[in-house]
C-alpha cells in the first residue's frame, strides 16, 4: 500500500511572529513541488498569522495541543473547534514534552483525540518511550502497546484515516540523539502490528507513521527510506527554512 510522505514541523514555544510568518512563507514557497504532504504546528498565537501566509499554498497547519473539551470555562484552553476555524487540518496530541513535562495521561490524551476527531480534525497521535523503558527488555514493546491502545481507545476504523501516528522515542527528543533507520523501523513495525491488531490488516498498513526525534537534513533520508516510516515530525530543524527544506526534499 503506498503511503504518502508527511513533513511535519512542530516549532514548540519557538519563534516571534516575524520570524513565523518569515518561516511559514519560505517553507511555502520551497515545498511547492514536494510530492510529501507539509504541515507546520506554530505556537497558538501565531496561528491566523500564519494561516494567513500559507493561504493558497498546500502546506497545511495544525495546533501543538487542543483541549479534550468543546466549550466553556477552562481557562487558558484551545478548544477544536476554534482550530479548525483558524484553518488547522491537524492537532498534535500527546507530545513527550505534554505527557513528561505537563503530566498528560493516556486519559487525557485519549480524550482529546476523540474532541479533536469530533469536530473533522486530524490527528498527530505521539507515542515513545523514556531511555530507561529502552534500556529494560520488553519494555519499550510494552509502552508502545499501552500509548496506542490507550490513546486509540473509542476511535472508529472510518476515523483512523484522520489518525497519524509519530514515533519520538524521548531520549531522541531535543537531544542530538536521533534512532537509527534500524530502530526507527524496528518501532514503527511494532506499532503497525499493534494498528493493524485493533482495526485489520487494511489499516494498519494505511496509518501514515512518523518519526520523530533530532531528525536533521543529513539522518533524513536513511530513516524516510525505512519501509514503515512515513515521513517525520521535526522539532529544532523545523525552524530554519533551508533545513526544514531539505528534509521535506528527503521524504521525495
Ligand atoms: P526535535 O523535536 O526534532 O527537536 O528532537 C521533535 C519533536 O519533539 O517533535
Amino acid at each position: 500500500m503506498a503511503r504518502r510522505k508527511l513533513v511535519a514541523g512542530n516549532w514548540k514555544m519557538n519563534t516571534t511572529l516575524l520570524e513565523a510568518v518569515a518561516l511559514a512563507k519560505a517553507v511555502a514557497q520551497g515545498a511547492a513541488a514536494s510530492n510529501a504532504e507539509v504541515a507546520v504546528f506554530p505556537p497558538f498565537t501565531w496561528l491566523a498569522a500564519v494561516g494567513e501566509a500559507l493561504r493558497s499554498s498546500s502546506v497545511a497547519l495544525g495546533g501543538q495541543d487542543v483541549s479534550s473539551e468543546q466549550k466553556g470555562a477552562f481557562t487558558g484552553e484551545v478548544s477544536p473547534a476554534m482550530l479548525t476555524e483558524t484553518g488547522c487540518k491537524y492537532a498534535l496530541i500527546g507530545h513527550s514534552e505534554r505527557r513528561h513535562i505537563l503530566g498528560e495521561s493516556d486519559a487525557t490524551i485519549n480524550n482529546k483525540l476523540h474532541a479533536a476527531l469530533d469536530v473533522g480534525l486530524h490527528v498527530v497521535l505521539c507515542v515513545g518511550e523514556t531511555r530507561p523503558e529502552r534500556e529494560k527488555d520488553g519494555m519499550k514493546e510494552r509502552v508502545f502497546e499501552r500509548q496506542i491502545f490507550a490513546g486509540l481507545a473509542g476511535v472508529t476504523a472510518n476515523q483512523m484515516a484522520k489518525v497519524v501516528i509519530a514515533y519520538e522515542p524521548v531520549w531522541a527528543i531535543g537531544t542530538g540523539l536521533t534512532a537509527t533507520p534500524e530502530q526507527a523501523q524496528d518501532a514503527h513495525k511494532f506499532i503497525r502490528g499493534k494498528l493493524s491488531q485493533l482495526h485489520g490488516e487494511t489499516i494498519g498498513a494505511a496509518t501514515i507513521l512518523l518519526y520523530g526525534g533530532s531528525v536533521t537534513a543529513d539522518t533524513a533520508a536513511g530513516l524516510f527510506a525505512q519501509p514503515d516510516v512515513d515521513g517525520g515530525l521535526v522539532g529544532g530543524a523545523s525552524l530554519k527554512a533551508d533545513a526544514f527544506l531539505k528534509i521535506i526534499a528527503a521524504a521525495g
